[in-house]
């Protein structure tokens, strides 16, 4: 393993290892306006949502790392304490990126990005209409994290209002992944597509209380075959199953079963059925045959 000091180890290389590490990051498209009412729009991955009562969202624009000096964003928020947070889709990641520019102040990025600006209801910054999301939202507190170059501001916002695009949600009226389409930040030029077959399902263990992977058998822990991720879905069980549930199971299972089946045979089925979420039939299969 390398180790980094980050006290003792440059800005730039501390920044860069923390991108590349910290991902990915969802994009806050912040819409921001000075006291002269001149608008500014510019992309921040120092971004995430740490409460819904009352909703508040965190981002940060950092002090540039090569002049100590602050950015647009930062200023504005101070002269005018509010902010639409707009959330970056994969249709619109490009112009998003151009926003990012570094344009003197008192340029309009929605102007040179291509976007459509549409008026808030209760704060002054304008929404970014191409985006399906779109958080209204007021300055709460802001924390410098330091005054040297690199050095984080959090700008801590109360979320006043949110308007959505009725084109993401599910027939259950869930935000659909696929639909919505985000994308986030890692480091260097890379970014990531959350939708299509990147995105995937872990169950909640929120109304139940797993066994935990320490109560398998030895014989399923010790496996060389099933992987961390196996371990945790069979953990997360509510039981073991009992000798009956495993007689029973023998039964039926041992008509599609050859005689000669083999160990790993076994364990390679019991990750197809992990596989396709049948963790209690994939449990019960290495505990009938393992
Ligand atoms: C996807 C993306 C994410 C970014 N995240 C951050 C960030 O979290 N903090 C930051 O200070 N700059 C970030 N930047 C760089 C700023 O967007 C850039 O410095 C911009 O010019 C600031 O604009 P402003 O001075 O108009 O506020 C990011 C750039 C991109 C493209």
């Amino acid at each position: 393993m390398i180790t980094i000091d980050p006290k003792n180890t440059s800005v730039p290389e501390v920044h860069h290892t923390m991108l590349g590490s910290i991902g990915p990051r969802p994009i806050a498209f912040a819409s921001t306006i000075d006291k002269e009412g001149k608008i500014n729009l510019s992309p921040f991955s120092f971004f995430n949502a740490f409460g819904a009562n009352p909703a508040t969202l965190v981002f940060s624009p950092s002090r540039r790392g090569r002049d100590n000096t602050t950015k647009n964003t930062f200023d504005n928020i101070k002269e005018i304490p509010e902010v639409v947070i707009n959330v970056v889709t994969y249709s619109m990641v490009e112009q998003a990126s151009l926003a990012s520019t570094e344009y003197p102040k008192g340029v309009n990025e929605f102007i040179k990005a291509g976007f459509t600006a549409i008026p808030s209801e209760v704060i002054r910054p304008p929404r970014v209409k191409e985006s399906p999301v779109q958080m209204e939202c007021k300055v709460m507190n802001i924390i410098e994290t330091g005054n040297m170059g690199g050095a984080g501001n959090l700008v801590i916002c109360e979320i006043l209002k949110i308007h959505l695009n009725e084109d993401i949600f599910d027939s259950n009226g869930s935000i659909d992944p696929h639909k919505i389409d985000l994308v986030g930040r890692l480091g260097g030029d890379f970014y990531c597509r959350a939708s299509g077959e990147a995105v995937f399902t872990v169950e909640k263990p929120l109304q139940k209380l797993g066994i935990g992977i320490d109560q398998l058998p030895d014989k399923i822990k010790n496996s060389k075959l099933l992987t961390g991720n196996d371990l945790g879905k069979l953990g997360n069980l509510e039981n073991l199953p009992s000798a009956d549930d495993i007689k029973t199971f023998k039964k039926e299972f041992s008509e599609n079963l050859s005689a000669e089946i083999k160990k790993e045979n076994i364990v390679l089925t019991s990750k197809e059925f992990l596989a396709k979420n049948e963790v209690e039939r994939a449990l019960l299969l290495l505990m009938s045959y393992l």
